[in-house]
This record gives C-alpha cells, structure tokens and sequence, in this order.
C-alpha cells in the first residue's frame, strides 16, 4: 500500500498507521479525524488512465494502487460500487441544466453506499487480526457492515436506534450480527458504542472514528471521474448526516487531482434535513479557521440523515469550502415528495436520504441556482427499499377490488386507462 502517514484533520500532526489506531490523541475523536496521505508517485506507476480502461475488476477495488490495503488477500467475491451512472435528458431539459446524472448505489450488495466503507473496514479488521467488529449506526452502515463481514470470521456487534427502519434492523439479524436496538437516538448508541468498544477492544468501524472509511467512500468519487471520461461534473449533490460520505466524495476528487487525472474538483454540494442541520450551520460560520461546532437534536423523516452531533462534521465543513461547494436543507415534506418524483421520472427508487439529496436538487432548480451550462450528478446513497414505510406516506393507495371485470371496469373508466391496443397479439 502506498499511505504515507495519517494526518490531523485540525492540527495537522502526523501518524504512521501503526501508531494511531483512531483519531489524534492530541485532537480527541470529534476534531481530530485523520486523513490518509498517500505517496502518489508510487501510485501513479501502479495507475494511470490507460491501466484503468485496461482494469476488468467492475468494483472499487479496480481502483487498488488508491486504498489502503496491505494486500489482495481479504477481498470477498462481493460485487461492491462500480454502480451505473445514469443520465436523464428530459428531466436536465426540465430543470435547465445541460446534463443530469443519477449516481445509484442502491444496487450495492447491503443496497447502500456505506458497503464501500464496509468493505475496507472488515478487511482493515482481519489485517489487525481482530476478532469483532463493531459500529453505531443510523442502519446503513451497521447492515453493511454485517453483510460484508458475513462471510469471514469476525462477530458483528451493531448499536443503532430502536427506531431504525425494519428493513435495515432484519438485514442485521439475517446477516447474523449481534443487534443492540438502543432506546435513544443515533447518536447516544454511537457514545455507547465508543464505550462498549474501548472496553472490550473491538474494532471500531463507527463514522469518522475509523480513518480508512473515508477511504471506501472516495470511491464514487472515482467512479464518476472514470464514468465521465475524466470531464469532471460541475456539481455533486449529496445527503449528509455525519458528514463522512460527502468528505469520501472530496477526497477522490482530490485523490485523482494530484494524480493528475482530472484538472479540477467539482462543486460539492451538501443537502441536510431541516430538522438534524448542524454541518449546514458550522458551514455558514466557517471564516477559514475553527470549525465551531453546534449540535443539536436531530429529528426528520430520513433516518440515515439523523444526526444531531456529526461526527465528520471538521472534514465535512473543510472540504465542501475546499471545493467551492455549500450545504442546503430541505424540509421533510420535500424529502417524502422527492421519493416518488424520483421513481416516476428515473425509475430509481431512493431510501429518503438518498431522496434528500434529489429533493436538494429540486431546489436549487427551483431556486434559479443551476446554470444552464451545469453538468450535476445527484448521489443516491441508498434503496427506497430499506423504508417502505417512509415511501408509503408519500404514494397514494392501489385500488382494492373483488375478483371480478366489473368493478375493474368501473375504475379503468374512471381512470380513462382504456386506451390500449387490443389487437396485433
Ligand atoms: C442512504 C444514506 N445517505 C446519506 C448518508 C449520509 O452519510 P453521512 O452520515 O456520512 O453524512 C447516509 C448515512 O448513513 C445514508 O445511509
Ligand atoms: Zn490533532
């Protein structure tokens, strides 16, 4: 691997790998996040542009020479990133932009965007011979990460909400981790979690704690480089909760800027719920110097995006001022209406914080805040799937009928559905 040191995200100290195991001592775990630094010479004999159209890997690890791993050794069969990016002319001409693409992660194996973290943080656990891995978790990441350790040794101990949607919670248990549902919000089970894993010497894979996580999630970022064909979008709309996938975001950017495979980094743009927004705050007070940090309790709809006390939120306020970008919220009646507005016009169909980002989208559109020459990539980070409920509040009911012609008449009559072919069979 070629990581040169781990650095401080706020006093820019630097650690070789096997001294610090978290975050900086000196920093404490909220402001002292560590970035890995690489030697890009090194990667750069081991990739460039024509190794990569060359790579017949279709997951994050065709991007190998760029993680931090020891070796090939740990790498499972499952088909992690390298997920479609699609783009949606009509709905670009809708909006005014030039070009809009939907990002869809929802395909992942755990059918989110936290399996690229996962990934990297089960094998960083079996590098350091551990014997569990732990995380709190809003419900994504911990269903990754009981998905993707599945099939290796290590236990699976997850901490996340009671209130964590069913579908993630029966992921957890089918994958066959040890649930602790806590009776408190997300981010009292991450405290609590902290403490259990200090305590016991678990492997912690909690967001921002962990510095290869960040690692795993650069990797969209590559992705849509090497899916544009190197032309780097104008704006990259994400969902933000602790704020550790849009910081994965900037740094692949930033990764594949000093490579040298792209000239600039893309406007990267935050959107947050109304209800859980301190990174949006801490941004708009941001001067260049201190990140001031302000949380709050976190209350919407989209659960992977409640977060109260963001624990990437240093990173996260960093970078997005690094790449020209800002934060935006939108409501939880936006986020419920952005999922099926979705689905109609894509066919994609988006968890509601994957939804919020598309919700943010919608807004800034609506706002006048695209510009007509804009190329935009809205991520979704996570299948609709994974909350029907949440869905459900937004869509209308299916028609109930008896078994019989005559009350399907009376609807497709009102409906004025009568129209198709009937012959030509
Ligand atoms: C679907 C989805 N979108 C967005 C996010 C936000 O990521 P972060 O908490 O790193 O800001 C999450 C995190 O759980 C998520 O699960
Ligand atoms: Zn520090």
């Amino acid at each position: 691997m070629f990581v040169r040191d781990l650095s401080c995200i706020s006093c820019q100290a630097s650690y070789r790998p096997d001294e610090v195991e978290y975050t900086c001592p000196k920093c404490g775990p909220r402001r002292g996040t560590l970035e890995v630094r690489y030697d890009y010479e090194k990667i750069a004999e081991n990739l460039s542009k024509e190794s990569l159209a060359q790579e017949r890997a279709c997951s994050i690890w065709r991007y190998l020479p760029l993680l931090p791993l020891e070796s090939r050794h740990y790498i499972q069969p499952l088909k992690i990133g390298y997920t479609p990016l699609y783009r949606f002319e009509r709905l670009a001409g809708e909006y005014g932009v030039r070009e809009l693409y939907i990002k869809d992660d929802g395909g992942n194996p755990t059918a989110s965007y936290k399996d690229r973290a996962s990934a990297l943080a089960v094998i960083k656990a079996q590098e350091k011979h551990r014997k569990v891995i732990t995380c709190a978790s809003t419900g994504n990441a911990a269903s990754s990460l009981a998905g993707l350790a599945a099939n290796t040794e290590l236990k699976t101990v997850i901490f996340l909400p009671q209130s964590a949607p069913e579908a993630k919670i029966t992921q957890l248990l089918v994958y066959g981790a040890q649930v602790f549902a806590v009776e408190g919000s997300y981010d009292q089970a991450y405290d609590l979690c902290s403490q259990v894993a200090a305590q016991y010497g678990w492997y912690n894979r909690s967001a921002a704690l962990n510095p290869y996580l960040v690692e795993g999630k650069k990797t969209g970022a590559l992705e849509i480089a090497e899916q544009l064909g190197w032309e780097i979008p104008d704006k990259v709309i994400v969902a933000v909760g602790d704020g550790s996938v849009i910081s994965g975001i900037y740094k692949g950017f930033y990764d594949l800027l000093q490579l040298g495979f792209i000239e600039a980094i893309p406007q990267i743009i935050g959107v947050q719920a109304q209800g859980a927004g301190p990174i949006k705050r801490a941004f708009e007070r941001y001067d260049g110097n201190k990140v001031v940090i302000e949380d709050q309790q976190a209350s919407t709809v989209a659960d992977s995006i409640s977060v109260g006390m963001p624990r990437d939120i240093v990173k996260a306020v960093k970078y997005v001022s690094a790449a020209q970008g800002f934060f935006i919220a939108v409501s939880d009646e936006q986020i419920l209406a952005a999922i099926p507005a979705l689905a109609h016009s894509t066919g994609v169909f988006a968890e509601p914080a994957a939804a919020a980002a598309y919700a943010g989208f919608c807004s800034l559109g609506e706002q006048g805040r695209l510009d007509r020459q804009d190329r935009v990539v809205v991520m979704i980070t996570g299948n609709g799937l994974k909350d029907v409920s949440a869905a459900r509040r937004a869509t209308g009911e299916p028609h109930l009928v008896g078994a019989n012609m005559d009350e399907v008449d009376r609807i497709v009559d009102q409906l004025g559905i009568a129209t198709g072919d009937l012959g030509g069979r």
